[in-house]
C-alpha cells in the first residue's frame, strides 16, 4: 500500500469512528452481548396509593402538606397510580422489550413504623406480585431497597439520617428485602444517591426535613457545613452493615450482587488553568468520591480529609475493614456536567468559599456561552460528552469496577403558553442517542459498563418539581392517567429490536 492508499484507510477508519460517536449511528449492536437495556422508576414518584393497605406517612407525605414545599403544589398521593395499574405497566414495560426493570421498595409500605412494628403483609403482597410478573415476562428484576423515601416516624422518633440509630433501622429494612425477595431478586442497590439525597435535604434545605444554614439557605434549623457529612456517614454505614449481612447470610444461596447508586455530575474545569483543573478533580472527590471511596477503599478522599479535617466523621478500624470492597458494582445515575473554577486562590460565592464545597464554585457558562442546551430542570444541561468522561473517570478510579448506567434521562424544558406537542419528544430521543453513543465510546475504550437504564418509564412525581419536568418515555394524563406512548418509546423499542412489531404500543 502506498502512501496515499495508507492515508485513504485511515481516513475511512476515522470517520468510521466519528459515526459511531454521532447519535444517528448508535445500534444495540453496538453494546457487547449480555448487555442490559432497562428502564428505571422509583416508588414514591409513581406509586400513589398513600396511606393504603397499611402504608404510614413517609417524609415526603409529610413535607407535601405545606404545598409551598413543592413547585407546583403537588404531592405523591396519587402520582401515576402504579400501585393500582402495576400490571397495565409491567405490560408496558416488556412491550418496549427491555431486558431489565429497575424500581423502588416503599419503605413506609413494608415496614409502616420502621423496627418500631410489624412488616405489613399488604406491602411484600405488592412487591411480590411486580417481582413475579416481572420474571414470568423474562424481564430482570433491579431493585434500589431506600429511595429518598422512609416512615415520617423514623424522622419524628430521633430525626432520620441524622441520627445513628436510622443505621439500624435501614439495615432491618434491608434484611426485610433480603429475606422476603431475594430468592427472586439477584441486582440489589442498597440506597440511591446518597450524595444528592444530602445535599439536597441537609446543604440546600430543598428536600425534606429540609436542613441548613446560610449562606446555603435559610432553613428553621441545620448546618450546611456539618450535617451533610455525618448524614453520609450514616448512610455508608448502612450500606456496609446490610452488605455484610448479605455476604454472611443470603449471598451464597440467593447469588445475588450488591450496589450503590451515586449522582454522577460530571465536573470540567472552567478554564485551561490548573487551579481549576485541580478543582474539578476536588468536585469528583468531593462528591462522587465521598461515597465511593469509602465502600472501595475503606475511607474518605484524601482531598476531603485535608480540607474539611475533624469535621469529617471518622471510620474505626473495624468499620474500616467491613467498608473496603463492599459493592459488588458502582450504579451510575448520570445526567449532566459542569464546569468547575477553583476557589482557593481566586474570588468566589460564599458558597464557593466553604469547606463542604470544596473551595469551589460551579457554573454551567463558560464566557456566556452555555455548557450544553437547556432541558427542565435548570442545572440539567444536554452534555453528551460527559458521559464517556464520567465513565473514565470511575474506570480509573475504581480499577474498572463492574458499572451500571442506572439512570439517564432527559426533561423537556418548560415553555410557557405554548401548545408543546409532548408525545412528539425528538430532543429526548437526541438526548438518548447522544449519550449512548458516547457511552459506547467509553465501553470501547474498556469500561466495564453492563447495563444501561433510562429515567424514566412515564412522567411522574419530581420530588421538589412536583409534576412540572417530564422525564417519561410515555406520557400520564394527570385527569384520567391514562399512559400514552411518546416517540422516544416507539424510538427505544426499535432501538432495542428492530425487527419488534409495533402492535403492543400503537
Ligand atoms: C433521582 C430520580 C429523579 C431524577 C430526575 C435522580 O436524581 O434518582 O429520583 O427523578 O434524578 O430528576
Amino acid at each position: 500500500m502506498n502512501d496515499i492508499m495508507i492515508g485513504f484507510v485511515l481516513l475511512l477508519l476515522l470517520v468510521a469512528a466519528q459515526a459511531s460517536i454521532n447519535g444517528d449511528a448508535i445500534e444495540r449492536s453496538d453494546f457487547p452481548d449480555g448487555f442490559l437495556f432497562g428502564v428505571s422508576t422509583s416508588a414514591y414518584q409513581i406509586e400513589g396509593a398513600n396511606l393504603e393497605d397499611g402504608k404510614s406517612v413517609n417524609n415526603w407525605d409529610a413535607f407535601s402538606l405545606s404545598p409551598s414545599n413543592i413547585e407546583d403544589g403537588g404531592n405523591g398521593f396519587v402520582a401515576d397510580d402504579h400501585y393500582h395499574r402495576y400490571l397495565e405497566d409491567i405490560e408496558t414495560i416488556q412491550s418496549l422489550g427491555v431486558d431489565a426493570y429497575r424500581f423502588s421498595i416503599s419503605w413506609a409500605r413494608v415496614l409502616p413504623r420502621g423496627r418500631f412494628g410489624e412488616v405489613n403483609p399488604n406491602g411484600i403482597l405488592f412487591y411480590n406480585k411486580i417481582l413475579d410478573n416481572l420474571l414470568l415476562r423474562g424481564i430482570t428484576p433491579f431493585v434500589t431497597i431506600y429511595h429518598h423515601d422512609f416512615p415520617q416516624e423514623l424522622q419524628d422518633r430521633y430525626g432520620s439520617w441524622l441520627s445513628p440509630l436510622m443505621r439500624e433501622d435501614y439495615v432491618h429494612f434491608a434484611e426485610t428485602c433480603f429475606k422476603n425477595f431475594g430468592d427472586r431478586v439477584k441486582h440489589w442497590i442498597t440506597i440511591n444517591e446518597p450524595n444528592l439525597f444530602t445535599q439536597m435535604a441537609y446543604k440546600n434545605g430543598k428536600y425534606p426535613p429540609a436542613r441548613c444554614s446560610p449562606p446555603f439557605g435559610n432553613c428553621s434549623a441545620g448546618n450546611s457545613d456539618i450535617e451533610p457529612l455525618v448524614v453520609v456517614h450514616n448512610m455508608l454505614l448502612a450500606h456496609g452493615k446490610a452488605m455484610k449481612i448479605y455476604r454472611r447470610d443470603y449471598q451464597q444461596k440467593q447469588g445475588g450482587i450488591v450496589g450503590i447508586v451515586v449522582d454522577c455530575l460530571m465536573y470540567e474545569p472552567l478554564t485551561d488553568n490548573d487551579l481549576d483543573q485541580d478543582a474539578a478533580n476536588r468536585g469528583l472527590a468531593f462528591y462522587i468520591g465521598w461515597v465511593l471511596d469509602p465502600l472501595i477503599f475503606g475511607d474518605y478522599p484524601s482531598e476531603m480529609r485535608q480540607y474539611l479535617g475533624n469535621q469529617l466523621p471518622r471510620f474505626s478500624s473495624s468499620e474500616s475493614n467491613f467498608m473496603k470492597d463492599a459493592i459488588d458494582f458502582i450504579g451510575v445515575n448520570h445526567y449532566t456536567t459542569t464546569y468547575a473554577k477553583d476557589c482557593i486562590h481566586s474570588t468566589c460565592s460564599l458558597t464557593g468559599n466553604r469547606a463542604i464545597n470544596g473551595f469551589l464554585d460551579t457554573t454551567r457558562e463558560r464566557d456566556g456561552i452555555p455548557i450544553g442546551e437547556p432541558t427542565g430542570i435548570e442545572v440539567m444541561r444536554v452534555v453528551p460528552r460527559g458521559t464517556r468522561k464520567m465513565i473514565e473517570y470511575l474506570k480509573k478510579r475504581y480499577d474498572n469496577k463492574p458499572m451500571f448506567v442506572t439512570e439517564n434521562g432527559y426533561s423537556e424544558p418548560l415553555v410557557e403558553n405554548e401548545n408543546q406537542n409532548v408525545l412528539q419528544d425528538n430532543k429526548r430521543v437526541e438526548y438518548h442517542k447522544m449519550y449512548l453513543s458516547s457511552l459506547a465510546q467509553a465501553i470501547s475504550d474498556g469500561a466495564d459498563v453492563r447495563g444501561y437504564f433510562v429515567w424514566t418509564l412515564m412522567d411522574d412525581f419530581e420530588w421538589v418539581h412536583g409534576y412540572l419536568p417530564t422525564f417519561g418515555l410515555y406520557y400520564v394524563d394527570r385527569e384520567t392517567l391514562n399512559r400514552i406512548p411518546k416517540l422516544s418509546a416507539r424510538w427505544y423499542q426499535d432501538f432495542l429490536n428492530p425487527q419488534y412489531v409495533r402492535e403492543y404500543i400503537s
